[in-house]
């Protein structure tokens, strides 16, 4: 029997098993699960890629710094503005605002400023997530007051020796300071989410499972995981990977599910990466117990910029036909996407009482 407290060994044998009677099993429970905490609704976060200049050197990512094989870009708040509104015109409930990490204080300005107008001109109901990497406590907390009440800052992996072989080994990558800016995101009372890549060189079912065990030890509000993909422009590409392509899906798919059932009250993103290998594949997150999803709402000449890894799906998809297919895939599953509503993590909306 499936349940909430699922053990480590537990876990691997979950995602190490092709058994069909279990993963349906899996599968059912998760939804079931998800359904009956936080009904059969879909949350929309519409993301705009904002900057795709880096200064970090992540080893798995085609954005890193020494990739010059393209070109880099910042929006212009104009149309950072445009976006926004058109999101809440859209009746989009929330958008991600998601960019390569910068420090500068120009950049962490520019967040600010970007903050303070998008809530002017939406009236405040267009909430704002951020995901913008690691920053000082100062400047979480100077966004925190100009709006922004989300954070995204994925851990990557739990392990810290796997994550030094992930990144540089320096102090801008530092797992520990990752850690602490996750910590320092939940006592200000951000609703925090952090999340995974699932299947990089490297990488077992073991270390994966203990990654899942780590993100429910963090008491996070949010997750977002997905599968590695490759990208040929980084160190990563040539390493030798245990897994397939079709086997990091399954393990995506499969974590997601384990990931519901443990931590049943959090909003679980199904991530875009997750499309890259098959053209299904947000939707059956949806199926498997995820229930935010993020259409993109990059204009297309910027979209085709923010490579993170290769193949990345949706470059052509405009925001209503991409709504219009997912509302028709999502009510054959029984569920409604919930237009106009923030989509509060109701894991959040319990801390905060608590506290
Ligand atoms: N495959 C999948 N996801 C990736 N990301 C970066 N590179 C890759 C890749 N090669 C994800 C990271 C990061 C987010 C912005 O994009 O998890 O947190
Ligand atoms: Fe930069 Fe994030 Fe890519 Fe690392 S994963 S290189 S921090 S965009």
């Amino acid at each position: 029997m499936i349940c909430e407290k699922l053990k480590k060994d537990e876990i691997v044998n979950i995602l190490s098993s092709d058994d069909k009677v279990l993963l349906k099993e899996l599968k059912d429970k998760a939804y079931s699960v998800k359904k009956e905490l936080l009904g059969q609704n879909i949350y929309l976060r519409g993301i705009i890629e904002y900057s795709n200049v880096c200064s970090k050197n992540c080893y798995y990512c085609g954005l890193r710094k020494d990739n010059l094989n393209f070109k880099r870009y910042i929006l212009d708040d104009d149309l950072v503005l445009d976006l926004a509104k058109l999101s809440h015109d859209k009746n989009l409930g929330s958008i991600l605002i998601q960019s390569g990490e910068l420090k500068s204080k120009e950049f962490t300005n520019k967040i600010y400023n970007l903050l303070k107008k998008i809530n002017k001109i939406t009236n405040e109901k267009l909430h704002v997530v951020l995901s913008c990497g690691e920053q000082s406590e100062d400047t979480f907390k100077k966004w925190f007051d100009a709006g922004a009440k989300r954070y995204l800052l994925r851990i990557e992996t739990s392990d810290e020796n796997l994550y030094k072989k992930i990144h540089p080994n320096d102090k801008t990558h530092s797992f520990k300071e990752r850690i602490k800016s996750i910590e320092i995101l939940k006592k200000l009372n951000y609703q925090t989410g952090s999340g995974i890549l699932i299947g990089f060189p490297g990488e077992t079912e073991s270390d994966i499972a203990k990654d899942l065990l780590f993100l429910k030890n963090l008491d996070l509000d949010m997750v977002g995981m997905g599968p590695y993909v490759e990208h040929d422009m980084t160190p990563l590409f040539n390493e030798k990977n245990k897994f397939s392509r079709a086997k990091r899906f399954n393990l995506a798919i499969k974590a997601i599910s384990i990931l519901r059932i443990m931590m049943p009250d959090i909003n679980i993103a199904s991530s875009t990466a997750l499309d890259v290998f098959n053209p299904n594949g947000r939707f059956l997150a949806l199926e498997h117990g995820a229930n935010v999803i993020m259409p993109n709402l990059t204009p297309l000449k910027f979209k085709e910029k923010y490579f993170l890894y290769d193949g990345k799906p949706g470059v052509d998809t405009m925001l209503d036909d991409y709504l219009k297919i997912l509302e028709d895939k999502v009510s054959l599953m029984g569920e409604k996407i919930c237009y106009k509503e923030h989509g509060t993590s109701l894991h959040f909306k319990k801390r905060i009482r608590e506290c």
